[in-house]
This record gives structure tokens, sequence and C-alpha cells, in this order.
């Protein structure tokens, strides 16, 4: 069995949806492969690559309520290459947006068992998470709660002659689960579709979010949206950038 993991963030780095290959690749048995898919350059590797899978997992952001418009040429020669190929292949989609609610991914998902449909290959369904930017914040707390407990074993460690010490080791364990309460909607329905996929089993759709209260996430996504207009372009982004966009 091999299962294809297709990233479609035009993220080069830091997507989210990397993030969510390598999570959800922890999960899978058997024979896997990691791509990205960002340009057409990529379209003739992927669809080689179709030849010997069994499970295609897309990853993808939504954008503006759908599947992001540099997905489509791509689903398009991957329609045309399944007309001709016929191949047995299962589909798994896994979204992220940048709303709490991952609901929003519905229309998204339509769009995808669609392109399953029309291209006659098995939808298995999705899982569209909400509030992914959040997964950034985690992974990149996960490491600094890390790197402050080596810090501190080694200091204390230094003065004391004891490089393990106990409180320190708590501490840490209960930073760290605290981090990951935050993601374990995510964890629990991720962990979900792997075993759903490992058992080639259909897993529906179904719909998560960051376990943070709304308000809280908004007030968070308002400040960290003004601080980088004031940084990239401006109070308003593009209002007052003094680069304002050429016409072609
Ligand atoms: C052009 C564009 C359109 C977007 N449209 C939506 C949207 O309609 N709804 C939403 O909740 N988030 C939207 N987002 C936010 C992304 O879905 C969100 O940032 C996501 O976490 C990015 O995932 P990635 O890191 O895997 O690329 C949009 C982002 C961009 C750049």
């Amino acid at each position: 069995m091999k299962t294809l993991f297709i990233d479609c963030s035009p993220k080069k780095k830091l997507s989210a949806s990397g993030f969510l290959v390598d999570m959800t690749s922890l999960f899978v048995l058997g024979s896997k492969k990691k791509m990205k898919l960002r340009t057409r350059a990529e379209h003739e590797e992927i669809l080689k690559e179709l030849e010997d899978t069994d499970t295609v997992v897309f990853t993808m952001p939504l954008y503006v309520d759908g599947v992001p418009s540099h997905i489509i040429p791509f689903l398009k020669t991957m329609e045309a290459w399944c007309k001709e190929h016929k191949p047995d292949l299962k589909v798994y989609v896994i979204a992220n947006n940048g709303f709490i609610e991952g609901r929003q991914n519905e229309p998204l998902m339509q769009n995808m068992e669609n392109f399953c449909i029309r291209s006659g290959i098995k939808w298995c369904g999705g899982l569209g998470i909400g509030g992914g930017v959040m997964m950034n914040v985690m992974r990149i707390m996960i490491v600094v709660v890390f790197a402050i407990a080596v810090l501190n074993l080694v200091i204390t460690g230094m003065n004391t002659g004891n490089f393990l010490d106990k409180n320190i080791v708590i501490g840490f364990l209960k930073d760290l689960a605290e981090v990951l309460f935050f993601g374990c909607g995510i964890i629990t329905f991720d962990i979900w579709l792997a075993a759903c996929i490992n058992r080639k089993k259909e897993y529906g759709k179904h719909y998560t979010r960051i376990m943070l209260p709304s308000f809280i996430f908004i007030l968070g996504a308002d400040f960290f949206f003004i601080v980088l207009s004031i940084l990239k372009g401006g109070v308003f982004r593009g209002w007052l950038s003094k680069k304002k966009p050429t016409l072609p």
C-alpha cells in the first residue's frame, strides 16, 4: 500500500498544510511519499508518482471559500489522466482555513468530491480545520517550551550537579500538555483519518477547530493582522501602502 501526500499550500515553508502532512504521515502505515504542489512544473512528477499509488491525501488551505486557484489546473490534468489510466485510487482531503470555524471548508470538500466523481476515483472524505494558522503558533510554542526546559536543566545542572531536575521536567510536561490541549480536536480527528486510510475505509466529512474560545481567537487575529499590516504595508494593508498595485 502506498500513500501519496500532496501539500497544496503555495507557501514554501511554515504552511499549516505542510504541518498536516507531517502529522498525518506519522500515523499512516506502509509506503509513503510527500510531494508539494505549487506550480505547473510539479504536475508531471506527481502524475508519475500516481502510477503506483493507492491512496492520495491532499492537504490544502481554503481560499475564498473554495479550492485555491493554483490547484485547479492540476485537478484538470489529473482528471484527464484518471480517465485515461483508470487508476484504483482513494482520495482524502485535509483542508484548513483562517477563520475559526472548520465547517467553512464544506464548499471545498464538495469541490473535491465532485472532482473525484468526474475523475472516476473514490472519494473517501475529508477533514476541515478552523483556525489553521494557530497550528504554526502551536509548533513554535512547543519548540520554545522545549528550549526553555533544556536551558533550565543545563543551568540548574551546572549549579547543583543534577542535570535532570524533576520539577523542571514536570513543568515542561505541563506546558506541553497545555499547548497540545489547543490542538486536541485536530490531533484526534487526524488520527481517526489516518486509521481510515490504514483500513482503506471511508472517513466521511468532519470538521474541527483549534480549541480556543472564538472571542480570544478574534482578538489575537486582529492584533496579528494589525502588526503585520503596519510592518508590511501601512496601517490598512493596501489602502495606505506606498506600493500601489499596477494594472496589467
Ligand atoms: C487568497 C487567500 C484567500 C483566503 N480565503 C479564506 C477564506 O475564504 N476563508 C478562510 O477561513 N480563510 C481564508 N484564507 C486563510 C487561509 O485559509 C489560512 O491562512 C490557512 O491557514 C493557510 O494555510 P496554509 O498555511 O496551509 O497555506 C485565505 C488566505 C488567502 C491567502
